[in-house]
């Protein structure tokens, strides 16, 4: 027979990634009133990446985003099933996407083909209502979107089926590659031609958007009529070069943190976790922390991420595992059941997502997105 569990133990989660709405709130306003008159996309594709598609698109919309952004159809049905109503955008297609859900569900989608556009023409039909597309032109990240050489076809069509009443182009839209000032210049330049090519073919769409959260900081000429906030709402840089959340307004909203699961003293010399790739050079202590490449946490960082415990920095000491690592306490004390935070606020101390990002070779992004589902994510700051 189970046992109940210890309520003492149901408050304090052994392991969650805690998200704090208020932050996603904050970082929104920050964000919106920055790009103004240019309306703000909250992007919350990826459950919203890793942090609660759901909550995060509520407190988005409180924050003022008049938008909300997905990859998948799916992700934009599960926003409708949840009671939110604001204008979605789906972008990323299965070639046997069920087209005519979107038009059900009142979910506008993104358009990176002729073939598609048919696609989503006829899938309308049956519904009786147009369905509201946004044409994508590549202007360079060489991804999805129409191509330059059938953006004349692509948009003649649609202008044709829009006379029908059969789609409505609501949105011409494109994506920067963040490459170099001179390459998001040339696809600024490339977006523009091909607004001149819809405009020439009698659309005149409603919204025309390019711009992510760097386009938004750093590029205010990208910022049209709507930008698409990912990264920025949860308080992570987009930039990579060392610019911190604070330096642009922002607050990381997920703090992933977990309870030491075992102390242990060991002698010089000892060898630790799989492999014995590190050793102990000293007498030191060692605290488990209960995380593990299961959850996400990248054993690439094995050796090289720092957590906060115990009020200090302290260095992963081995390799990570699927469920736990151990952190080098050196003589200081620490005790089963202490918080250890992985990343969350820098202003309290503990690293980042992006500094984690460092240590294992990737990007702040990467580390959010993939916290698993064993990690139950925890709300504060909500309404
Ligand atoms: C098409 C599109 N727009 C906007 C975004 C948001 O980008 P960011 O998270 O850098 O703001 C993404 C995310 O990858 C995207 O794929």
């Amino acid at each position: 027979m189970s046992e109940a569990p210890r309520a003492d133990v149901a408050a304090r989660p052994f392991r969650e990634a805690v998200v704090d709405l208020g932050a996603i709130r904050d970082n929104v306003a920050h964000l919106a009133r920055l790009v103004t008159p240019a309306q703000a996309m909250a992007v919350v594709k990826a459950d919203a990446y890793g942090h609660g598609a759901v909550p995060v698109a509520r407190a988005a919309l409180r924050g003022g985003a008049s938008w909300l952004g997905v990859a998948d159809l799916a992700e934009a049905v599960a926003l409708r099933a949840a009671g939110i109503d604001a204008p979605v955008l789906a972008w990323l297609h299965d070639p046997d996407a069920a087209f005519a859900a979107a038009v059900e569900h009142d979910v506008d989608l993104g358009v990176s083909s002729l073939a598609q556009l048919e696609d989503i023409a006829r899938a309308a039909a049956p519904v009786g209502r147009p369905a509201m597309v946004h044409l994508k032109i590549d202007t360079g990240l060489s991804r999805n979107g129409v191509a330059p050489e059938q953006w004349g076809d692509v948009v003649a069509a649609a202008a044709e089926l829009e006379r029908a009443g059969r789609i409505g182009v609501r949105g011409i839209f494109s994506h920067l590659a963040n490459t170099s000032e001179q390459a998001d210049a040339a696809q600024l330049a490339s977006f523009e031609r091909a607004l001149a090519v819809a405009s020439a073919a009698g659309l005149a769409p409603e919204v025309r958007h390019i711009a992510s959260t760097a386009g938004a900081l750093r590029r205010p000429e990208s910022r049209y009529d709507l930008v698409r906030l990912g990264i920025g709402i949860y308080g992570i840089p987009p930039f990579g070069d060392g610019t911190t959340a604070a330096e642009l307004g922002l607050r990381p909203a997920m703090t992933l943190r977990g309870r030491v699961a075992a102390v242990r003293r060991v002698d010089a010399g000892t060898g630790v976790s799989y492999g014995h790739a590190w050793r102990a050079q000293r007498p030191t202590t060692l605290a488990l922390v209960p995380l593990g490449y299961a959850d996400g946490i990248p054993r690439q960082a094995s050796d090289r991420a720092e957590v906060l415990l115990g009020g200090a920095r302290r260095r992963v000491a081995g390799r990570i595992a699927m469920d736990q690592f151990l952190v080098d306490v050196g003589d200081d004390a620490v005790a089963v059941g202490d918080e250890v935070v992985l990343f969350g606020d820098p202003a309290t101390g503990a690293p980042s997502a992006d500094d984690w990002g460092d240590a294992a070779d990737t990007i702040g992004y990467e580390i959010v997105t993939r916290i698993g589902p064993r990690v139950p994510r925890t709300y504060v700051g909500g309404p």
